[in-house]
């Protein structure tokens, strides 16, 4: 009854256009790395999320994986610990997945977790465990699907092998489908710390950086305005690739290092919301059996580095194996990352942004009048570098006593460096 008033309320505030006061990201922003899971009935096929599209498999065929799809090894304290060890602040997992698979007890349709043999709702289990262990939970969720016979899918640039009829389409109830379930997440699973979207490219003439022009009307107003009525702390992101729009509480980037554009995903400009960027420790978001291009730890943690001196987050990601388990790949590196973290985080969580913008050597990050230089390219014999008023010095993770000193006239500050500098990244931390 509780439910229902709260939800007959979240929508007569909507329709009145009263909408809630700006969520807290404080806690985001001092995070700085976060876990992202991609688990579904795609990971059975060991070959990524994207599947169903590029194989491409019609909705029938695809259909048995939810006689097959028995995850029961997933164990949710191990999937916390994991984040947990590996200095992760909170976990953002897959809802709902293109494939339009819903990995709780959703009562707004029949494809999804609890009918299938392992029968258990995925996202109570780990929702209950987070909050157990005082860690974030975000939920991912699709906006495209290739599943529903009401999604529009003829306009959209994916999805068209599913074997789906066109006179089914009907937007209308696949928005109010959308909001239904939102609303089942915001209800009933606790403190939701992230609703996080994906998809709205499907729906763009092309995956462009600038224009918002889009061949379905997504509801954003009042979608955004549910999530933030129904949960006012809730933060709402949205990866359509573009600068963020009315409603969104930070930007997301991916597979880039804000200001890059290595992967082709990124480019937009930058906005002066939080930030966040998400990756892959291979080349794959959902289990990839033959995929073993490993980023070593020390690549995750410079990645993670150089994230933070952009003032964002890095949310990496883990594709868990159709048994539930988080490959053993994922938790060594992890726990390396968590150990370099662990003496070393000061340098990383709740910094923003550094006095020194990023050089060919390395970056800086900064909290309060603690600079913290990130030495990156170990051949780097000195620097000669621009930190204003700077009063101490010393190496951070090095034994060696750190030589520098003051220019007056160009008031440029000169480090020495020892002949052997750590492999991973050398850190100095300066009081200014
Ligand atoms: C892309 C992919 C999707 C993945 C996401 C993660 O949008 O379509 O499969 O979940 O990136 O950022």
């Amino acid at each position: 009854m509780k439910k229902i008033l709260l939800l007959i309320f979240a929508t007569l505030l909507n329709i009145f256009g009263i909408s809630a006061q700006k969520p807290n990201t404080e806690w985001f922003e001092d995070a700085r790395f976060g876990m992202f899971i991609h688990f579904g009935p795609y990971s059975v096929l060991g070959a990524g999320e994207w599947n169903m599209d590029t194989w491409p498999i019609t909705k029938s065929e695809y259909a048995p994986l939810q006689q097959i799809f028995n995850p029961q090894a997933f164990d949710p304290a191990a999937w916390v610990k994991t984040a947990k060890d590996g200095g992760m602040k909170y976990i953002v997992v897959t809802s709902r997945h293109h494939d339009g698979f819903s990995m709780w007890d959703t009562k707004q349709s029949e494809w999804k977790i609890t009918n299938t043999p392992y029968g258990k709702d995925i996202l109570k289990q780990l929702a209950d465990e987070c909050k157990k262990q005082d860690i974030k939970l975000g939920f991912y969720y699709s906006l495209l699907d290739w599943n529903r016979d009401d999604y529009q899918w003829t306009t959209g640039r994916t999805g068209h092998k599913a074997g789906r009829d066109s006179t089914k389409i009907n937007w209308d109830s696949y928005i109010s489908f959308m909001k239904t379930q939102l609303t089942e997440l915001l209800i009933n699973y606790g403190d939701v710390a992230i609703i996080w979207f994906d998809g709205h490219w499907d729906q763009t003439e092309e995956d462009n950086r600038t224009s918002y022009a889009t061949k379905a009307d997504w509801h954003y107003d009042e979608i955004y305005g549910l999530i933030h009525t129904l949960q006012p702390n809730c933060l709402v992101a949205n990866n359509h690739h573009l600068p963020p729009i009315k409603g969104e509480d930070y930007q997301v980037f991916e597979r880039d290092v804000p200001g890059t554009n290595e992967s082709g995903l990124s480019g937009q400009e930058i906005s002066r919301l939080p930030l966040e960027t998400c990756n892959t420790m291979n080349k794959s978001w959902g289990w990839y059996i033959t995929d073993d291009d490993w980023k070593s730890p020390a690549e995750i943690i410079r990645l993670l580095v150089k994230t933070a001196a952009t003032g964002a987050n890095l949310l990496m990601n883990v594709g868990p194996m159709p048994n539930g388990v988080i490959p053993p790949e994922c938790v060594t590196r992890l726990k390396t990352v968590g150990q370099w973290l662990e003496k070393y985080g000061q340098s990383i969580y709740a910094t923003k942004q550094g006095v020194v913008t990023p050089q060919s050597w390395g970056v800086s990050t900064q909290k309060g009048n603690t600079v913290y230089i990130h030495i990156l390219d170990v051949n780097t014999k000195e620097l000669n570098i621009k930190i204003p008023n700077i009063k101490s010095a010393k190496f951070l993770n090095l034994p060696d006593k750190l030589v520098w000193k003051k220019d007056k006239k160009s008031g440029n500050v000169h480090f020495a460096l020892p002949e052997k500098l750590d492999e991973i990244n050398t850190v100095i931390e300066c009081k200014i």
